[in-house]
């Protein structure tokens, strides 16, 4: 069924892609494929030209962040580029003393944990990322007429950063001002909001084809929880670029429990990890959205055939669904060990084994 929330503005060469047809429930000649985090340390290219630069300095380096978000198009032949950058990137840009520690992930030097500290996450204007503009406008020359992904962090999973200190478990502290002081909470997020509907909405000026907001521990959440307290902040970035004519992708980890409220927060394609099957995924998310996953990604460590059954189940129980309307990716992203050979096979299987 076509999604009529999807405009059918003209976003250049990648329109009639495979996956942007499928992000719009149109026919495709085959599954479009893709994966979360396939740029990166899977990859020995980027190990090479990584070296000895920090990660959030080559975020800023456009030549670099283009030959980056080739690799893995050049390498695996997927249907789409995603843009290289990390969820942090505009915390940085907003003056946020923000570091990726290799290993760790990102680390706040001081934790936003009172109001006083809200006044230090000021809006985002375009000229704080000049560098994404240009690296945008560089890709999308060079990609032709396969889609550019854009994406940012949502309000939830960039607040538990920030609150945390870095990464958490139990996301003790955030949860704790979200339930002990929801009016601080509840600025926190907004601000988040508009950080990242304003560097999402440079990312589509500059030609991205569609937008993934990762929610990445959302997960963590009771839906009533979520409904209260997150899903406005994440609605209102959707709905900030509702009319600007890319697909919008919502993903999160371990969110069975929350896919219909995810479905409705306003995205075009709900992302599915693993945990869920495809049916029920569509079920609990509801008419009218594409859905995207959902391969567990540690089956990528088993033989080749055993990927392929896995493989083969996941397309199944999308075909079963109308055969229109599925991105194929990983339920979550690449992991660094991954064989990058083991990802260019399974590349080729999708789209052979969905040829229509
Ligand atoms: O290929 C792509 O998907 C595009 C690039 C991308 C990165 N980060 C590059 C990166 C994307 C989409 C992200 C998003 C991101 N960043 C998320 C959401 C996706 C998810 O996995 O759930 C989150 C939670 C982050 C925060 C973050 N940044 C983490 C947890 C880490 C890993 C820390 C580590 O070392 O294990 C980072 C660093 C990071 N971002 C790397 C890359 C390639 C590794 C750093 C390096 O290569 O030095």
């Amino acid at each position: 069924m076509p999604n009529p929330a999807v405009q059918p503005a003209a976003r250049g060469r990648a329109y009639d892609s495979a996956f942007l047809r499928a992000c719009r429930h149109e026919p495709v000649p085959h599954t479009p494929v893709w994966f979360m985090r396939q740029a990166g340390r899977s990859l020995p290219e980027y190990l090479k030209v990584r070296e000895g630069i920090p990660m959030l300095e080559s975020c800023m380096r456009p030549e670099l962040v283009k030959e980056i978000t080739l690799q893995p198009v050049r390498r695996h032949k997927v249907d789409a580029a995603i843009f290289f950058s990390d969820i942090v990137v505009p915390l940085k840009a907003v003056g946020i003393d923000v570091d990726i520690k290799p290993g760790v992930g990102p680390v706040i030097a001081d934790p936003i944990r009172t109001k006083a500290d809200l006044q230090r996450l000021r809006p985002l204007e375009p000229d704080d990322v000049p560098y994404i503009t240009e690296a945008v406008g560089l890709l999308v020359d060079e990609l032709g007429q396969t889609p550019l992904i854009g994406f940012a962090g949502a309000p939830y999973t960039l607040a538990s950063y920030l609150v945390e200190g870095g990464p958490s478990k139990n996301h003790e502290r955030t949860k704790a001002m979200m339930y002990g002081e929801p009016e601080l909470w509840a600025e926190l997020v907004d601000r988040l909001a508009q950080i990242t509907s304003a560097f999402l909405k440079v990312q589509i000026a500059a030609g991205v084809s569609a937008v993934q907001l990762f929610d990445s521990w959302v997960g963590s959440l009771a839906p009533d929880d979520y409904r209260r307290s997150v899903m406005p902040a994440s609605t209102k970035v959707f709905d900030s670029v509702a009319d600007l004519g890319v697909p919008r992708i919502h993903f999160g980890v371990g969110t069975g429990e929350l896919l219909g409220l995810m479905g409705r927060a306003g995205a075009d394609v709900v992302g599915v990890d693993w945990r869920v099957p495809l049916g029920e995924a569509a079920r609990r998310v509801g008419l009218g959205k594409a859905l995207q996953g959902n391969l567990d990604p540690a089956v990528l460590f088993a033989p080749t055939h055993v990927v392929e059954t896995k493989a083969r189940e996941v397309l199944h129980a999308a075909s079963a669904l109308g055969g229109t309307g599925h991105i194929f990716n990983l339920g979550h992203g690449v992991l660094p060990s991954m064989d990058p050979d083991a990802l260019s096979r399974l590349v080729a299987f999708v789209h052979e084994a969905s040829a229509r």
